[in-house]
């Protein structure tokens, strides 16, 4: 079992050693466009085997993609991140021609290969990597929710002065600072409603720290976070490689599912080894549903920006 990741920056090679010390595959190849970089970081990665005790084989390469050959899941983490007061939306320019360009490089050598997306405008990103690969809908899948929600479940744990782990929180829509959705009337500690513990002034700050958490690590570490992005990654991938059927919110192509088509959002589904599986109808409400839209007018319009784009 192969498994790819591009870009070998900071948040590549985060998912390489979550993927690695996880042991999701026999080799893991890093491939990035910077000479010598994901060759550096493999063997670095590598020097860390004995002493993590893991047993998975860390490839580095410079752009070349035959080494990717017979990939199960490429990770696509490449394009530029974001800096302090950047959106995620203008990076557009630049990472469209990347993502458009790495998935058909990455289907030229694995036929079969299951995409999973992390560069941003991440929804526009998934959508343009469907449009461009002819890729079938259920092996392109955007890593976004999964993190928005573990960021969630981290504020609502402060919040509570709980554990994350006794929490069940989920957020949906867009992976854009004004786009996500925390879902916290679903949001549960130990099955049961967070809001008997939290008041509505309260819930309102942590689903709004949620929607611009990636921005305010932004603004502290001056690039875009990387350990919590690579975890999540390393969780989707786990639930693909190990086909454990965990339902995540992932971004993915609907076709009238949520009310909407020909976009790709943040809904949740099921991951197994066929990529997302199905797509789950957790019954939003009105507001909810209202949100949702809201959500998806936004990425539409970035998604028509790829049209002006000569890529
Ligand atoms: C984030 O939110 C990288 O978009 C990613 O940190």
């Amino acid at each position: 079992m192969k498994i790819t990741v591009i870009g070998a920056g900071a948040v590549g090679a985060t998912c390489a050693d979550n993927i690695a010390r996880r042991e999701l595959c026999d080799e893991l190849v890093l491939l990035d466009i910077k000479e010598g970089v994901a060759e550096g970081k493999a063997m670095d990665l590598m020097q860390t085997a004995q002493l993590e005790g893991f047993d998975t084989k860390i490839v580095g390469c410079t752009n070349d993609y035959a080494k990717t050959a017979g990939s199960t899941v490429a990770v696509v983490t490449s394009g530029i991140p974001r800096k302090p007061g950047m959106t995620r939306e203008e990076l557009i320019g630049i990472n469209a021609g990347i993502v458009k360009t790495v998935s058909q490089n990455l289907l030229k050598y694995s036929p079969d290969i299951i995409i999973v997306v992390i560069s941003n405008p991440m929804d526009t990103m998934t959508y343009l990597a469907l449009q461009s690969s002819g890729i079938p809908k259920h092996r392109i899948i955007g890593m976004g929710g999964m993190l928005d929600s573990a960021r969630f479940r981290y504020y609502l744990s402060q919040a509570m002065k709980c554990s994350p782990n006794d929490l069940q929180a989920t957020v949906v829509g867009g992976h854009g600072d004004t786009t996500m959705i925390p879902l916290t009337r679903l949001a549960t500690y130990c099955g049961t409603p967070v809001a008997n513990y939290l008041d509505e002034t309260t819930l309102a700050k942590v689903a709004a720290d949620t929607m611009v958490g990636g921005a305010t690590l932004t603004g502290l570490l001056g690039t875009s976070a990387w350990y919590a992005p690579g975890s999540a990654t390393a969780t989707l991938v786990e639930s693909i490689i190990r086909d454990e059927k965990k339902m995540m919110p992932c971004c993915v192509l609907l076709e009238g599912e949520y009310g909407l088509k020909d976009i790709c959002i943040g809904v949740p589904v099921i991951i197994g080894k066929n990529g997302w599986e199905k797509i789950v109808d957790i019954k939003l409400n009105e507001t909810e549903m209202a949100a949702m839209n809201k959500s998806a007018d936004a990425v539409r319009s970035m998604n028509s920006v790829l049209s002006t784009l000569s890529i």
